[in-house]
């Protein structure tokens, strides 16, 4: 009876399964899914080489440097790097003085509190706090940037596929809505009218729903001057600030594909130990045999 009882139950819910298996089928086969403007148009970010690219790569100091410099004077307008502190920035070749140099002309002051009277006030930042946020809070920050919070750069690379790669390519990759075509020759607006880039938006096919509400921030060759006589194209900008955020995500990459490395080495040597034992522990057993 109880076997009966189970046997039902057991079927009761292998039909209910198959029913909307049935129906899931029959909805996708007479409607199916409807092609959306970011399946069509959005792009994979382009191909861009950097020092550190490959089990061997390394960081290139003075492009870090370069990149550091683009975020200090262009990006930390709008966003933080809420985890690196100044003095991280030795591992960029910076030395004592000069990181507390950067600290203290920092355009953005470290909040704090007026020992004498509690209130809030701002001081210098020092070479231990980390880098000061932009905006007070996010309220502040949606107000400033059309409803959209810049979000903190410290371990984007990290957040997003082939980070470094796609924030070269969202940098460099704004264009015009009007005429644009995707590899198939299709155009967006005709494609889809509606789709429309909505006003205080960017169109940008690298951003994944096409359009962000952070305007283009490298628009003009020459914008940032380089110290170390690289012509500051946008395309060189983009690049070095993409590395720049490649090492803030991950700043100790260096180490981590060394150590990597000695265990690979170490994990062979002790592979062909482990054998050369074998064979000696069992050579004469196989003669006897
Ligand atoms: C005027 C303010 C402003 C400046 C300057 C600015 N951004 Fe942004 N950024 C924003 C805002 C706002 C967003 C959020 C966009 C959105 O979600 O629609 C954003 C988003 C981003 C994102 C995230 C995109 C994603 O996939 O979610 C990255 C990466 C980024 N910015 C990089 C940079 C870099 C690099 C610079 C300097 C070269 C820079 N931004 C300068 C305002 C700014």
């Amino acid at each position: 009876m109880v076997r009966i009882g189970a046997f039902l139950v057991g079927l009761f819910f292998a039909g209910w399964l198959l029913i909307s298996f049935l129906v899931g089928a029959y909805a996708f086969v007479t409607e199916p899914p409807q092609p959306t403007v970011e399946h069509e148009f959005h792009l994979n970010p382009k191909h861009v080489a950097y020092s550190f690219d490959g089990p061997f790569g390394k960081y290139d100091q003075r492009q870090l440097q370069r990149g550091f410099q683009v975020f200090k004077e262009v990006c930390s307008a709008c966003h933080s790097l809420k985890f690196v502190a100044f003095r991280d920035l030795a591992a960029l070749g910076y030395n004592e003085p000069e990181i507390k140099a950067i600290a203290k002309q920092w355009a953005i002051k470290t909040p704090d509190v007026d020992p004498k009277t509690g209130e809030m006030s701002t001081r210098d930042p020092v070479p231990a706090d980390y880098f000061p946020k932009p905006f007070a809070n996010n309220v502040a920050a949606a107000a400033a940037n059309n409803n959209a919070i810049p979000p903190d750069l410290s371990l984007m690379t990290k957040a997003r596929h082939h980070g470094s790669a796609y924030i070269y390519s969202l940098i460099t990759g704004y264009r015009d809505q009007q005429g644009y075509k995707n590899a198939k020759g299709e155009e967006l607006l005709k494609a889809f009218p509606d789709a429309k880039t909505p006003e205080g938006l960017h169109f940008n096919p690298y951003f994944a729903n096409l359009n962000l509400a952070m305007a283009p921030p490298l628009t003009a060759d020459g914008q940032v001057t380089y110290g170390d006589g690289t012509k500051p194209t946008v395309d060189q900008m983009a690049k070095d600030v993409a590395a720049f955020l490649t090492w803030t995500a991950e700043p100790k990459l260096e180490n981590r594909r060394r150590a990597g490395l000695a265990t690979i080495i170490f994990l062979l040597i002790a592979t062909g130990l482990a054998y050369m034992a074998y064979q000696n522990i069992w050579a004469d057993k196989k003669k006897a045999a």
